[in-house]
């Protein structure tokens, strides 16, 4: 018996390929676009929003036109701090109920959650809130107002 010879393959013919290497080829490739695109979409994802808290003492510079009586809040913060004759005082702005912070309004401050209403000084005037709002450790440093938001001070303390 004689083998006869292959002929020789051309460059423009090339060797076909066998099903099991066309199949691992697949797969293959299969794998890398799924992991690609898993890796964009693990991107995108958002990041988580940590902050970094901010300190529980801060510093206010009350406007110079601020009318007696009237709250200034910081931007950023749940505090409302007053000046007036008696001197300067802080009365933090989160409600007593669960924990909304409330808005000022001319007659004091209202919950936007489930309505308690505050009197300036802090004392509930509308339920559910089941206490006034807590005035907080103030002094003045420098002409601005150092306040404490983590010391609770007795309602009618200020600071001249
Ligand atoms: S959280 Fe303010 S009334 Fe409920």
């Amino acid at each position: 018996m004689t083998v006869s010879p292959r002929p020789p393959r051309s460059r423009l013919d090339p060797e076909p390929i066998s099903r099991r290497d066309w199949l691992g080829l697949t797969s293959l490739w299969t794998m890398t676009g799924a992991l690609l695109f898993g890796l964009i979409g693990m991107m995108r994802l958002p990041k988580a929003a940590v902050l970094a808290s901010p300190s529980k003492t801060f510093r206010v510079s009350l406007p110079e036109n601020l009318p007696p009586g009237e709250p200034f809040v910081p931007p950023g913060r749940a505090v409302a701090v007053f000046r007036d004759e008696g001197g300067v005082h802080a009365v933090s702005l989160i409600c007593t109920h669960l924990g909304c912070v409330v808005k000022a309004t001319a007659a004091g401050f209202e919950c936007p959650c489930h309505g308690s209403h505050f009197a300036a000084d802090g004392t509930v005037t509308r339920g559910p809130a089941p206490r006034a709002l807590p005035w907080l450790a103030v002094r003045t440093s420098g002409g601005a107002v150092v306040v404490d938001e983590g010391t609770v001070v007795p309602a009618g303390t200020r600071e001249a």
